[in-house]
């Protein structure tokens, strides 16, 4: 798969754990940074990831800040992004099971690389349901019209 990422400093490490994890696995990755722990705001690095993601080429985006709570408000402020925070394995199987995401975002201080692993394989291995729930991510659309 050919997946974005990017991440404020509250969640670089994460970040840059799971480039490496993925690109071992034979992905390709697409780092927007940041890539130092200076302070940079997260809704920069939502757009950035998210415009690239638009783009088309890409399969899905993960974003990274403290939290996972301040870049996925900020993501979802653009149309076409459908981001869940993801605490968990089962609520990022079901985000794309159900919600069609196409960014996950994550808490680099809250979730650890371990978990995180598992968070995006899992993620990478649910298929979306359709059906119902495609219903329902049309009225999500519609939201922004
Ligand atoms: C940055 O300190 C922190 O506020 C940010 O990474 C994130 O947690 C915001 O939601």
């Amino acid at each position: 798969m050919k997946i974005v990422i990017a991440a404020d400093h509250g969640g670089f490490e994460l970040k840059n754990s799971l480039c490496a994890y993925l690109e071992e696995k034979g992905h390709t990755v697409c780092n927007l940074g940041t890539n130092s722990p200076e302070s940079v705001d997260y809704p920069d690095y939502a757009k950035l990831c998210c415009s690239e993601l638009l783009k088309g080429d890409a399969d899905f985006g993960i974003l990274v800040c403290g939290t996972g709570v301040g870049i996925s408000i900020a993501a979802n402020k653009i149309k076409g992004i459908r981001c869940a925070l993801c605490p968990s394995k089962e609520i990022a199987a079901l985000t794309k099971q159900h919600n069609n995401a196409n960014v996950i975002a994550l808490g680099g201080r809250f979730t650890s690389f371990e978990d995180a692993k598992d968070i995006v394989d899992s993620y990478m291995n649910a298929t979306f349901e359709g059906g119902r729930h495609q219903i329902r991510v049309d009225k999500i659309s519609s939201l922004e019209d």
